[in-house]
């Protein structure tokens, strides 16, 4: 009974040494663990080339290998969620696809590229990039089954143009009215050997549907992380080497908060078979009329004032740094250069839906801000086609109509803000049309 009871405190007691010994065993892993956590053992520093060891931490995203790296980033977008607009007709997705460089190239140039796009017309994107080496910030408007398409394009790109892929942040709008919905992935999205297809009849809901353009170009501007934002549309594209021509002169010339630098815009003739490589090029066509200043022929006003032949006769040549060939001393309603400038610019207003006064309303407004436009010499922006004179459809003179409407209540509302009217304005109804 004794022994039993000896054996049964021995064994009490041996229990209870175990326990003990297992729980402070247990305290101390937990401390170690905690720590472990707390401080995990630092990431590899980046070498190049990087390591080929498997990763040793969790949290490091830069030794993930490449193959991990995500390809269809779009088809993770929370469809239900999403910012909306003033007037809640359109959710915006910002940095829904952010390549891996674009960060890293936004604080080593000076100006980012920005531009919109329709799905059908993205692919022009390639051209633009091609040229321009510097960070892209472009928005995408999408409705419908259209997404499915823009999974490909940027699936396409991240495959298959991995550079521009890295350098490009792509934003997206989605039109309340036309709710997109994730589809399949196309077959097209993986194979390098084809470009990326354009969908066929993506334009027929457009007719109903304005395109909200101002929306896009504010989506665009604002997730640009540059000083100085160049908005373009997306068939403009730049004259070769234009980013860093323009970091060079940016560089060195003196802060002007109320300088916008125009980049001249030519429209080339199909039948030129090569893009223009450098200034005195895109003056013989010129001269050829094989290249005429964009819109001369569809709309005068719109460059009408960058002063083309003045800009021509001015030399600098493809030997010359870029400088200003001269100053805007005519400006005049309706004028829309594209043009280099820091993003305190005046937004683009966004009750302006669809075509005409969308952009030459925030030119107009920056006019009234006080900013001087100064022409830049010699890089230069070309538009592929030379545009006729035809008849407009009839769904683009309603939603010009409009926005003409608009812009009677537009010019009273900055003359409120801005109490002048250096254009006289006021006294008449806007009659000319864009
Ligand atoms: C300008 O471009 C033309 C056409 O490619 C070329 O023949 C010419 O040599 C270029 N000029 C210079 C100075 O590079
Ligand atoms: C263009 O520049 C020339 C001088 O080089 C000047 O005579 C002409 O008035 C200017 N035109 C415009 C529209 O500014
Ligand atoms: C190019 O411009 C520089 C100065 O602007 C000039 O000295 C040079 O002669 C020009 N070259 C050509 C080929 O026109």
């Amino acid at each position: 009974m004794g022994k039993a009871r000896g054996n049964g405190v021995w064994s009490w007691r041996c229990r209870w040494s175990v326990v003990s010994i297992a729980a402070i065993a247990l305290v101390v892993y937990n401390a170690v663990a905690n720590m472990w956590l707390l401080h995990p053992p630092s990431c590899p520093v980046h070498t190049t080339p990087p390591p080929t060891d498997p990763p040793t931490c969790e949290p490091c995203i830069d030794t993930v290998p490449n193959a991990a790296l995500d390809d269809d980033p779009i088809s993770r977008i929370d469809l239900r969620l999403g910012r909306w607009d003033g007037s809640r007709s359109y959710k915006l997705f910002d940095n829904a696809v952010v390549g891996d460089t674009y960060s890293e190239v936004s604080s080593n140039y000076h100006v980012c590229l920005a531009t919109q796009s329709s799905i059908e017309r993205l692919h022009e994107l390639l051209r633009t990039a091609a040229h321009w080496t510097g960070p892209i910030s472009v928005a995408v408007l999408v409705a419908g089954e259209e997404l499915r398409l823009l999974r490909g394009f940027t699936t396409w790109l991240f495959r298959c143009q991995p550079e521009i892929y890295s350098r490009i942040a792509l934003h997206v709008t989605i039109p309340a009215a036309r709710p997109a919905t994730h589809g399949t992935m196309p077959a097209w999205a993986r194979d390098c050997e084809t470009p990326p297809l354009p969908p066929e009849d993506a334009i027929t809901w457009k007719v109903r549907h304005p395109y909200p353009q101002n929306h896009m170009r504010n989506l665009a501007r604002k997730n640009c992380h540059t000083p100085y934002v160049f908005l373009v549309d997306v068939d403009i594209v730049p004259s070769k080497g234009m980013a860093d021509a323009l970091d060079k002169f940016l560089a060195t010339t003196p802060k002007c908060p109320l300088c916008a630098y125009v980049v001249p815009t030519y429209e080339l003739d199909q039948r030129v078979a090569k893009f223009p490589a450098n200034k005195s090029e895109i003056v013989r066509l010129s001269k050829r009329k094989l290249a005429i200043p964009f819109h001369r022929k569809v709309f005068i006003y719109n460059q009408y004032a960058s002063n083309f032949s003045r800009w021509e006769a001015s030399g600098g040549n493809e030997t010359s740094e870029t400088h200003i060939s001269h100053d805007v001393t005519n400006f005049e309603l309706l004028y829309e250069p594209f043009y280099v400038a820091p993003d305190t610019v005046p937004a683009h207003d966004e009750r302006f839906l669809g075509y005409g006064f969308t952009r030459n309303s925030q030119v107009y407004e920056m006019f009234l801000n006080g900013y001087q436009f100064k022409v830049l010499s010699p890089i230069f922006t070309v538009h592929w086609g030379l545009q006729a004179r035809t008849n407009r459809p009839l769904w683009r003179e309603r939603q010009n109509e409009k926005n003409r409407k608009h812009f009677e209540t537009f010019k009273r509302e900055l003359f409120a803000r801005y109490r002048k009217d250096p254009l006289h304005l006021l006294r008449r109804p806007q009659q000319k049309k864009t």
